[in-house]
């Protein structure tokens, strides 16, 4: 999503109470549930955007703490124009998610979502998309021992080359579809309303973490992958 500068844009956003800028932010690693005032689990959305999943998530959980991370205040500042009343649950952190382990302890984040992240499809790119390596190791370092990665995208490349990185890091797969039916919840992203409106199917896997003690990065053979292709 790349907007044009919104003048005014990053003083909006710095002033909302629920938003998180960065040097706050690298003050709290260990410390979210206390932002929050209670010990509820965290869940961190990537990449939030305009915020049509992190709210409607947020409203049918409220046991859960979200977090959504998002880089671009313009995209913010359209989201809290949008949502003007945040639920309680809810946070939103200003930061490029380059800087995640330096603002989150590790085994801090119960869940992570990459809800159709930017697809990067020139190969001198790949190092930015949000399954590269090292942001599965920062991953895999903020989220506790059993946690998971939810990621959905319209783009198969990029679902097919996120797959071999989860399991070139030893991420163990859950669910894997090329397909995905509309879940009965309702609750989707921005991006995945759009693509469903054009009829677009919808790639979506969960990953389990990996051991912290197994080295991730190292090149696992075995996929074990459970297809649940619908087609
Ligand atoms: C294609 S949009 C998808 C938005 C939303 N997740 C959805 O599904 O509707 C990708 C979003 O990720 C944000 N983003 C890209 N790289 C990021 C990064 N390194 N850190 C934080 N946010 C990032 C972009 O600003 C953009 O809002």
């Amino acid at each position: 999503m790349r907007l044009r500068h919104i003048a005014g844009a990053a003083e909006f956003v710095a002033a909302h109470p629920q938003v998180i800028q960065e040097q706050q932010a690298l003050s709290l690693p260990g410390q979210w549930q206390e932002v929050f005032a209670n010990s509820h689990p965290l869940h961190l959305e990537i990449g939030m955007g305009r915020g049509r999943f992190l709210l409607s998530a947020a409203q049918a959980e409220p046991q859960i703490n979200f977090i959504g991370l998002e880089l671009c205040e313009e995209v913010i500042m359209q989201a809290l124009q949008r949502y003007q009343q945040l639920p309680e649950n809810i946070r939103i952190l200003w930061l490029n998610a380059q800087l995640l382990d330096q603002v989150f302890a590790p085994g801090e984040i119960a869940k992570i979502y990459l809800n159709f992240p930017d697809p990067w499809p020139k190969n001198r790119h790949a190092k930015r998309r949000l399954t590269w390596d090292d942001y599965l190791q920062k991953y895999r370092r903020v989220l506790t021992a059993a946690g998971t990665l939810r990621f959905k995208t319209d783009n198969p490349q990029l679902f097919d080359w996120s797959r071999a990185r989860f399991a070139a890091n030893g991420w163990e797969p859950l669910t894997l579809s090329h397909d995905l039916p509309l879940e009965e919840s309702g609750i989707i992203s921005e991006y995945e309303a759009r693509y469903r409106r054009l009829g677009q199917p919808i790639c979506c896997g969960e990953w389990r973490r990996p051991e912290l003690q197994d080295g991730g990065g190292q090149e696992h053979t075995a996929l074990n992958i459970i297809e649940e292709d619908s087609r």
